[in-house]
């Protein structure tokens, strides 16, 4: 039987810097999704890569004094190192740079100049090259020294040169319709209203070719001319698919694309008005995540205040540093960073909570029943409670993953993990072992091996080196697709 398909991004990073926490904080969000959906029995496909060309590019390495296609290099290897570091499960990461990118890129300007989507003209406005973007009057702010402020708090620079134009304002009504149709086509719905309003506002032909630098992709018969960074970036989606593994029919249209909120604008508005110009499928949704914060100040290299995520994963671990990014702020929302909070977390929920629960039972286990799971013998309405809840909160789970919930997924399975420490205290099988009541004791044992056995299963795209060794101290098999959750185990088995 043919598996149902799911396409699944990260943006692609810009080389300028090494990669810090928000970058991490994209990837593990996706990996994530990516884990639950695979673990629901989807074919899975998890693209993610580096955004490697345009003037903030050139500006850094020139800044190293280093040649561009080297600096990019290094720093290209960092964010691949860091897809290792994180444990992503990434089926693919993809380069700007690579020939199958620029292939691809060439090919579409070709395919929208066709189509007589693409005029040549004269660019004279401002320009942040923070976010490789054009800045209209209305978004500019002026300085104490009368410089220009763009959205991002940077300087911007006034351009003036040719430029290739693409006919974006001719789109507002076809982008409109496509909005109403799919009202889940960005989510959260806050950031759908924000996005209707300022297409709604109108839209200006958009300049997407460069002449004043020349770190880019060549506009095909004109090659003083570079093709506009977010031009060339979004379509990384498709080239990665089209030409590095020949699943394009298979994938298209990505059934996902995770990002920041900073980038919501260029995926929820130029790209789609890109592909009905070319007359391609659109993904059917953007999730637009929140910024980690520092002091109440977005984490980012130009202000100086960046969290290395190989250091955190490194003194705190892989699962613990996933663990608190997703269950700390509410996906799509803001949050503040500290490590205090991390260690907190880690300590009260994942030592405490989970951590103590299963050190307590298999000891107690080994302890009375060496190791071996023992028969459920009779059950009461409490115990059937604690056997039943994995079932009944999977159903939740899938609830809060559909929104992108994480947080609240991981609340739910909480409350069996809760529920579980305190069936514990209350049953006490330390004491039924005294009182040599061995049936009450198989029953508690039994419930209690059982729900972590399930709690584990639910747990696998949260915690999925964690949720592998616990199988491993289970004896069961590495991984377990979310449909066995309910094979009930009256007797143990051992894979
Ligand atoms: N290159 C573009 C994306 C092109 S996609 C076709 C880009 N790159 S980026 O490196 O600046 O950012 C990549 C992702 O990291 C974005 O989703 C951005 O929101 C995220 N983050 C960067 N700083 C962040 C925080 N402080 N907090 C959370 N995420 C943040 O934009």
């Amino acid at each position: 039987m043919n598996k149902k398909k799911f396409y699944i991004t990260t943006p692609i990073y810009y080389v300028n810097d090494k990669p810090h926490l928000g970058h991490a904080y994209t990837s593990l969000a996706t990996d994530t999704y990516a884990r639950y959906k695979k673990l629901n029995k989807y074919e899975v496909f998890f693209a993610t890569g580096t955004d490697e060309h345009g003037q903030k590019v050139e500006d850094a390495a020139k800044k190293k004094n280093m040649n561009t296609y080297e600096f990019t290099n290094l720093v290209s290897e960092r964010f691949k190192q860091l897809t290792k570091k994180l444990e992503l499960i990434n089926n693919d990461f993809i380069r700007t740079t690579e020939e199958r990118h620029k292939k691809n890129v060439s090919k579409i300007w070709k395919k929208l100049l066709d189509k007589n989507e693409i005029y040549l003209g004269e660019y004279e406005g401002w320009y942040s090259i923070r976010d490789e973007s054009f800045i209209s009057e209305n978004e500019i702010t002026i300085d104490k020294n009368n410089n220009r402020i763009g959205p991002s708090k940077d300087i911007l620079k006034k351009i003036k040169e040719p430029s290739y134009f693409f006919r974006l304002s001719k789109w507002q009504k076809p982008l409109l319709e496509f909005y109403k149709k799919h009202e889940d086509f960005v989510k959260p719905r806050s950031r759908y209203n924000e996005v209707k309003k300022f297409v709604e506002n109108g839209l200006e032909d958009l300049s997407i070719s460069r002449t004043s630098f020349s770190w880019g992709i060549k506009v095909p018969d004109n090659t003083t001319h570079v093709i506009y960074v977010w031009l060339d970036a979004l379509f990384n989606y498709i080239s990665i698919l089209d030409e590095g593994n020949n699943k394009s029919n298979v994938f298209w249209p990505a059934d996902i694309h995770i990002v920041g909120k900073d980038i919501l604008r260029f995926h929820a508005v130029y790209w789609p008005i890109f592909l009905l110009a070319l007359e391609y499928e659109i993904p059917k949704t953007i999730f637009a995540h929140g910024w980690w914060t520092i002091n109440g100040e977005k984490m980012s290299k130009s202000l100086g205040n960046v969290i290395d995520p190989n250091y955190l994963v490194d003194t705190y671990g892989v699962d613990q540093v996933r663990y608190f990014m997703l269950k700390e702020i509410p996906f799509g929302e803001d949050g503040n960073f500290s490590e205090d909070l991390l260690v907190n977390r880690i300590n009260s929920e994942l030592s405490n909570d989970y951590g103590n629960l299963i050190q307590r039972v298999l000891s107690m286990l080994q302890k009375y029943k060496e190791g071996v799971v023992p028969e459920l013998e009779s059950i009461n309405e409490l115990d059937k409670l604690l056997l039943n809840m994995p079932e009944n909160i999977f159903k939740l789970v899938e609830k809060s993953m559909n929104n992108l919930q994480f947080n609240q997924a991981l609340e739910n399975i909480w409350q069996i993990i809760r529920k579980a420490n305190a069936y514990v205290d209350t049953n006490k099988p330390w004491e039924l072992s005294k009182e040599k009541n061995s049936s009450r004791l198989n029953t508690v044992l039994y419930i209690l091996i059982n729900t972590i056995y399930k709690t584990n299963i639910l747990l696998q795209p949260f915690l999925p080196s964690s949720s592998k060794k616990i199988f491993k101290l289970l004896k069961q098999k590495e991984e377990i697709k979310f449909n066995e959750i309910s094979k009930k185990h009256r007797s143990w088995t051992y894979f």
